[in-house]
């Protein structure tokens, strides 16, 4: 049994603690939210994450997982200390390192002799470099070790890993972390620092460019009556395409996908080179949002003074996470349009600040009452069973705008609906 530090307290840090202690580890995190600790503390899960509040309790219990305030608290003793914090866009869509460096400025002076420090935080390429030069140890060593696991998945992804990235230069380092998580089974692939950072900000970019290709297929789709789902799924069975990740929708959004495109594409401007290729996957992003708020305009003639009803605000099912949600700028577009806009979701239950001007309600029929549309703008399965007959006799205009592609539009034209999806 090894022990382990995790500072940060969010998806990765959570995730990350579930795993050591499911492998039997001792784990202490550290989390600098008051309010968020004290939910831990109470053996609560913070964020919505299937089985993660299981697991929290699990460990509780089991006397092998523990949270306090301070990071210092954390790292003393431990043998391996996870960093697992935020590290937002800053200035000119550059990653801001400062939460990671003040963690490693806290960390550095209580560390035990030899203990390893892993970054699971997205970070550009440099900044192992940048901590190890704040924690100033010559026996500590710092391996690179990005997450990818997906939110709603978390749990699941962490204790599965597709693979394992372990970036560091000194071999005696990388061997202790291997052994620390190859019963995960995972494929490991050990490098440089360097490359270790490189492959997070291109995995995340690369799925990024499959959904902007999937959207502008959609749209090319539209024009020649072809299907996309059909079409995707044709090409997705090709073993060197992948069916993942093809899925049309209002783009792709969230806590990642947006703010590492903007840091890699900076990084390479960094490093003398134009990354184009970004570039029109954020443009086609960008468009996308636009192409919905029309499509919902045709149907709801004239957007001007409507009401439009949303199903969904979060960026994707399976979370309650509204962290650049393509959903709310597709609100705000209307809004802008002077729709009124009445939104459900399951997990929102009031309006915060990020939803100003929109209605929320609890039941997604009263969302669709005196509606001119309905724009489905998040996946949540439970839409696709909900009785769409008592939707249509609430809505003034009967029209569905299926951002998702979720819904089966025959039965829905049956109904009466005008049924408009994606590239279908
Ligand atoms: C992402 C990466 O997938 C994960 O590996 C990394 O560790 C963190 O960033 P996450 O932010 O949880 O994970 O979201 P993801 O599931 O990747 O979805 C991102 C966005 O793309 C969402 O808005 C989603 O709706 C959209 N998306 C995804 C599509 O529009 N179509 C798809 O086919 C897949």
């Amino acid at each position: 049994m090894s022990k382990c530090g995790v500072v940060g307290a969010g998806y990765v840090g959570l995730a990350t603690a579930v795993t050591l202690t499911h492998l039997g580890h001792e784990v202490t995190v550290a989390e600098v939210n008051p309010e968020r600790l004290a939910t831990l503390r109470d053996g609560r899960s913070p964020i919505l994450e299937a089985g993660l509040e299981e697991r929290i309790a699990q460990g509780v219990a089991d006397q092998l997982l523990r949270f306090v305030s301070d990071s210092r608290e954390a790292a003393t003793e431990a043998d391996f200390v996870f960093l697992c914090v935020q590290t937002p866009m800053g200035a000119s869509g550059r990653a801001d390192l400062s939460y990671l460096e003040q963690a490693a400025e806290e960390i550095g002076s209580v560390l035990a002799q030899d203990a390893i420090v892993i970054t699971k935080s997205t970070v550009p390429v440099g900044s192992s470099r940048v901590v190890e030069r704040v924690i100033r140890r010559e026996d500590v060593k710092v391996v690179s070790s990005p997450e990818f696991l997906q939110e709603g998945s978390a749990v699941h992804d962490s204790l599965h890993p597709t693979r394992i990235v372990l970036g560091c230069d000194d071999q005696a380092a990388v061997a202790k972390v291997a052994t620390l998580l190859e019963p995960l089974g995972a494929p490991m692939i050990v490098t440089n620092p360097a490359s270790a950072e490189t492959i997070k900000y291109a995995a995340n970019s690369f799925l990024a460019m499959k959904i902007s290709f999937a959207n502008s297929v959609a749209a090319v789709c539209e024009g020649i009556g072809a299907n996309v789902d059909d079409v995707m799924l044709g090409i997705g069975y090709d073993p060197r395409i992948g069916v993942a990740f093809l899925r049309p929708g209002p783009g792709f959004g969230g806590s990642c996908l947006p703010k590492d495109l903007g840091a890699i594409k900076a990084s390479s401007e960094d490093a003398g080179y134009k990354f184009e290729l970004l570039d029109a996957v954020e443009r086609v992003n960008e468009q996308q949002l636009e192409r919905i708020v029309n499509k919902i305009a045709r149907h709801a003639r004239p957007l001007n003074g409507s009401t439009v009803a949303v199903w969904g605000l979060t960026f994707k099912a399976r979370t309650a996470d509204l962290r650049d949600s393509p959903a709310i700028e597709i609100a705000r577009r209307l809004r802008e349009r002077n729709a009124r806009v009445v939104a459900y979701d399951p997990t929102v239950a009031q309006s915060g600040p990020e939803l100003e001007g929109i209605d929320v309600v609890t039941d997604p029929y009263a969302a669709t009452e005196g509606a001119s549309a309905l724009a489905v703008l998040t996946e949540w399965d439970e839409f696709r069973w909900l009785d769409f007959e008592k939707v249509a006799s609430l809505m003034k205009h009967a029209a569905i705008v299926d951002a998702r592609n979720l819904l089966d539009a025959a039965p829905l034209r049956k109904l009466g609906f005008e049924y408009e999806g994606l590239g279908r």
